[in-house]
Formats: structure tokens, sequence, C-alpha cells
């Protein structure tokens, strides 16, 4: 056995008994770095008269080659078994009975949101979203609201402290969902057919207020649009929400800012066993109205200060507690128990995280 082949026989011997790919890489390194043994002997060749090179040059790269293969082949193999070891980690009897029912559920809230964008889906609406921390200008004014307003007053506003901003900067957390018309019709242009469900605030508290609630904005401006796109939207809205085609609708003339004319929308309803059942006529036996959202034609102004020319865009415009709709819907009292974050109120009226309503499959899961 020559030299070189001794030599190659103690490296792979070495290199077959490597425990992990560290190790391997150290013998690497030491055979074939650049201060290697084998890349010693390679250096050596240049040195060397023509006829030993043709001897000596072979065996030397035959040791390299040799060295490179066993590298090689020991490589593959620790990295299969350790791959292998880390396979064998994951396993996951696929024949176990499932884990323990999920913990947690959906939120009468997030239900009814998901319910109205599944609703407003079908006739053609978009969700639109917009900040909760608004400016004076976009949450008021724009809203043909000026500073003067007796509607701010009511509106019980969180405001931001006061900067050096001007007044219209002034921020405030959002008291209505109604200001993202506004960003609507400033950012996206008509024809606008949205919802803008979401957070609002206003300084309220008592069992059927609180600081924080949900509103849903609807918004349609397009060419011609008239107060009867209004009311049978409206109409088929509530009927797909309640489940019922037995609603009936009374338009009372009303007065918002932003809308003109306004209309308030009363349903008719019944008491049940203490609770009200939305449904029927407010006038027949037994039953009442209910003031259940607010709407109306865009005021003109509105649409001007959104930049677009109020003879060429009309639109209708409504405004509805979400909250108010859980209740009705679903029957819960207390507004404030919606945000105690109780688990036994969530086990009772929360929604499994899996059924999510679909007109075809049933709106309330
Ligand atoms: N923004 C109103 C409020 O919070 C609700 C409302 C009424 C919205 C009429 C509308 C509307 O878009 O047309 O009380």
């Amino acid at each position: 056995m020559s030299d070189y082949q001794a030599m190659q026989a103690e490296l792979t011997g070495a290199i077959a008994a490597a425990t992990d790919l560290d190790a391997l890489e150290a013998l690497r390194v030491a055979a074939l770095g650049k201060a290697g043994s084998v890349t010693g002997l390679l250096k050596t060749l240049g040195s060397l008269t023509p006829e030993e090179r043709q001897t000596v040059g072979p065996q030397i790269h035959a040791l390299r080659e040799g060295v490179t293969a066993a590298l090689a082949e020991r490589k593959a193999a620790l990295e299969g078994a350790a791959l292998e070891v880390k396979l064998a980690g994951e396993r996951l009897d696929m024949t176990l009975p499932a884990a323990a029912a999920p913990r947690g559920s959906v939120h009468p809230v997030s239900q009814v949101m998901d319910e109205l964008a599944e609703i407003f889906a079908d006739m053609g609406f978009a969700v639109a979203t917009g900040p909760e921390i608004e400016d004076d200008w976009h949450n008021f004014t724009a809203l043909n609201i000026p500073e003067t307003h007796p509607a701010r007053a009511m509106h019980d506003t969180f405001y931001f402290p006061e900067s050096s901003e001007s007044a219209a900067q002034r921020m405030l957390l959002r008291t209505h969902t109604s200001p993202v018309q506004i960003r609507t019709m400033m950012s996206e242009g008509p024809p606008i057919r949205i919802i803008a469900p979401g957070r609002v605030y206003r300084s309220d508290s008592d069992a059927t207020h609180t600081p924080m609630f949900h509103q849903v904005e609807g918004l349609v401006i397009d060419r011609g649009i008239h107060m009867g796109h209004l009311k049978w939207t409206l109409e088929t809205f509530l009927k797909a929400y309640f489940e019922t085609d037995d609603i009936v609708l009374r338009l009372r003339p009303s007065y918002f800012p932003f809308t003109e004319p306004s209309a308030e929308v009363d349903v008719g309803y019944k008491h049940e066993k203490g609770r009200r059942i939305v449904g029927g006529h407010g006038d027949d036996a037994g039953h009442s109205w209910m003031e259940l959202l607010g709407s109306g034609m865009v005021n003109r102004r509105v649409i001007a200060n959104c930049g677009l020319d109020p003879d060429v865009w009309q639109g209708f415009a409504f405004g509805v507690g979400v909250d108010r709709l859980a209740m009705l819907k679903y029957g819960m009292d207390d507004l404030r128990a919606f945000f105690d974050g109780d688990l036994r109120w969530l086990a009772h009226y929360g929604f499994g995280a899996l059924s999510v309503p679909t007109l075809s499959g049933g709106i309330s899961a």
C-alpha cells in the first residue's frame, strides 16, 4: 500500500466514524481546507519534475477524490439520520380522537358584523373602514356639522388635548361611523356601495349606553339614486337579518345634518315572553313601532365637501347600532354585559368559531 493509499484509508476511516456534521466539517477542513493535509500534498505537485509528477500526480488526485467522495457520502448519511430524528419527533397520530372542543367563541357583535357583511355583499356592497382616532373635520365639519352646530353638543365627544393644530385638525375618538362616508367618497370616488362597521365612542354610560359601542354605516353614491333605493335596501337588509319576510318599515321625517331629507326608520314589533320580537305592522293589535336607524339622502353639501358634483352624484346613507341589532335578534337586555368579558356570558351568547354566516347556509349560523 502506498503512503497515499494509507493516508486515504486513515482519512476515510475517520470520516466514516464522524458522529455529527460538525465533526465531519472539522475533518473536511483538516484534509481539504486551505491548510489541509491533502491540499498540502497538491501544492507540492508544482515543485516536482515532470516524470515524478506523472507517477505521483494521479495518486494525489485519487486521494483527494476518494476523500471528497467519502465526505459527501457521510454528510448525506448524517443529514438523513438527522431528518429521521426530526420527523420522528413531529409524528402525529392521525387516528387519535380530536382534541377537546375549542375554548372561546365568537362574540355576538363580531357575529352580527359578519352577518351584515354577508347580507350586504349579496347586494353588491363592499366593507370599508376608517380610523377610530379621527380629526374634527372628518367627524363633524365635512358632514355638515360646523363648529357652532348644536349636533356637536349631542355627541358627548372624547376630544384629545388641544394642540397647536387648527380646530379642524383637532383629534377625537370618532363619535359615529359617518366619517367613513367622507373618507370613502374622497379616496374611492363614485359609484360607491359600502357598509362601514366599527367601534365608536361617546362619553355616556348606563344600561343602554356604553362609552364604546358599535355602529354600521351604509353609503350608496351613484347617478339617479332616490329614496326608493334607500327603502328597498333597508327592507331587504332587515328581512335577511331578522330572517323573516314579515318586516314592516315606517319612515319618519327627521333631521340629520348630513342627510336631506332625513328619515328615522321604525320597525314593527311585539313583546313575547318579555322579549321584543321584530316583525309585523306596528299599528296592529299587540304591536308597536321601535326606532331602529337613521337614514336619508346624502346632503348636497356633504357631497360637495368631498369634491364631487352634487348635480351629478346623489346617494343615500344610513347608520345603525350593531349592538342594538344584536340585542334585538339574540335577546340580550343589558348592553354593559357585552363588554364585561364574562366567560359565562360569552359561553351562553357566543357563536362557534367555525360556523360562518352565509345566506345559503343560514345567516345566524
Ligand atoms: N351618524 C348618526 C349617529 O351616530 C347615525 C346616522 C343617521 C348615520 C343618519 C347616517 C344617517 O348615515 O343617514 O347618530
